[in-house]
């Protein structure tokens, strides 16, 4: 098997259990996989050799939150937000629309060049999920291309979102029955995932049980949105449920913070072990895209809850896959350090996908998806915002740019 190193690394941040961060290191790959890490001066010889003149590595961003199969424009929408209209849920049915009539062809080739830019951004492993088709068949259909893309090596992770919205026209409890039964039974082979939109004008408390808790007898894991567009039942509901990630959080009490930080019991932090509990995850794009207060992510990590940053790539709420923006504005405006920043979209983001005995860190023997920068240090992300950062990146090994 060929190796490649890597080597004149200014600074690797590695975000392994000790959170060790390198100076002059060095890399290994081979056969996809990190070899060895280590002092560029103590590094193996290797096949091939790739000089980082002093920049600085880090782990591929772990995006756990997008809604990539979408067709259709929404900027309209935005601009009226930007002048003051608020966000409504009912905004997904435009976008139903646009979708539901684009070819199989096209949506593969619109979720493939997003997956692309995610990619030039740095992200190496990616969740997405379904959730603009609302009928059965359409549930399906996104469900079967986005399992294509993940078979092909594109895509990581695939959620069913059918209880995204109540199509219009339709009953709620009709339609959530159909999410519960036949559209999952339609879509389970093709999912890992479900989740369910559970905020007012949506799916309430017990529509969103229903749905996921067929989710889960069906064996999928879970996760929600909640708590995105006021108080309400989504995160004690995720947490009831064993969730393993619930987004948004933009509106949390005392007792969901305590709810949430109970759930992590069976999870040592310090080895990296156990049982997760439920993630937080935050949406900072988003929030800024829909005039939320900010996700109080401080609060979280200072109560011990682990978050993790994600996207939310859609064309509703936050049209961007920039994780370095995400990132960045995590830092300069949501007051994490920057190393507290990087673990929540990596290593955080694994946990919450349960893929963190696989990606998310940089570790001997896991995959080798490295995200070097066009800078000496970490820091440049939030020191010099809006730069375009991204220098490198592999995936499994192989580098894509
Ligand atoms: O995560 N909140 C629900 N779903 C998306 C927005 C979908 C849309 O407006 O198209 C989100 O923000």
């Amino acid at each position: 098997m060929t190796t490649t190193l890597v080597t004149n690394i200014g600074e690797l941040v590695t975000v392994d259990q000790a959170d060790r961060v390198l100076h002059d290191a060095a890399l290994v790959i081979e056969g996809g996989r990190i070899a060895w890490i280590g002092s560029a001066d103590r590094a193996p010889a290797a096949d091939e050799r790739f000089d980082a003149a002093g920049r600085a590595v880090l782990p591929g961003w772990v995006d756990s939150h997008t809604h990539l199969v979408f067709d259709g424009d929404r900027s309209e929408e935005f601009e009226a937000r930007m002048a003051g209209a608020d966000y409504v849920a009912g905004g997904i049915s435009t976008t139903m629309e646009a979708t539901r009539s684009a070819s199989d062809a096209r949506l593969k080739t619109l979720v493939s060049r997003r997956i692309a830019e995610a990619v030039a951004g740095g992200t190496t492993y990616l969740e997405t999920k379904t959730g603009y088709g609302l009928s059965l068949d359409e549930e399906a259909r996104h469900a079967r291309l986005l399992d294509e893309l993940r078979q092909a090596g594109e895509v990581d992770a695939v959620t069913y979102l059918g209880a995204h919205l109540v199509p219009p026209g339709e009953e709620a409890e009709s339609y959530t029955a159909l999410a519960a039964g036949p559209m999952l039974e339609a879509v389970r082979r093709h999912v890992q995932w479900a989740d369910v939109f559970c905020e007012e004008g949506a799916f309430t408390a017990d529509q969103s049980r229903q749905v996921l808790s067929a989710a889960k007898e069906a064996g999928l894991g879970l996760r929600v949105h909640g708590n995105q567009l006021g108080p309400g039942p989504g995160v004690q509901l995720a947490v009831e449920l064993g969730a393993a990630s619930v987004d948004h959080v933009n509106y949390l009490s005392e007792a969901d913070i305590d709810a949430l930080h109970d759930t992590w019991t069976d999870w040592d932090a310090g080895q990296a072990e156990g049982t997760p509990g439920t993630t937080a995850t935050c949406l900072p794009a988003c929030d800024l895209s829909t005039r939320q207060p900010l996700a109080p992510a401080r609060q979280l990590l200072d109560a011990g809850v682990p978050i993790a940053l994600a996207s939310n790539c859609n064309p509703g709420t936050s049209y961007t896959t920039s994780m370095n923006f995400n990132v960045s504005t995590a830092v300069l405006q949501m007051r994490l350090s920057l190393k507290e920043a990087i673990r929540a979209a990596t290593f955080s983001a694994a946990v919450s996908l349960g893929a963190h005995h696989e990606v998310g860190s940089l570790e001997v023997g896991k995959r080798a998806d490295l995200h070097m920068l066009d800078a000496p240090r970490a820091i440049h992300l939030a020191y010099r915002p809006g730069m375009p950062m991204t220098y490198a990146v592999w995936r499994k090994g192989q580098r894509l740019r």
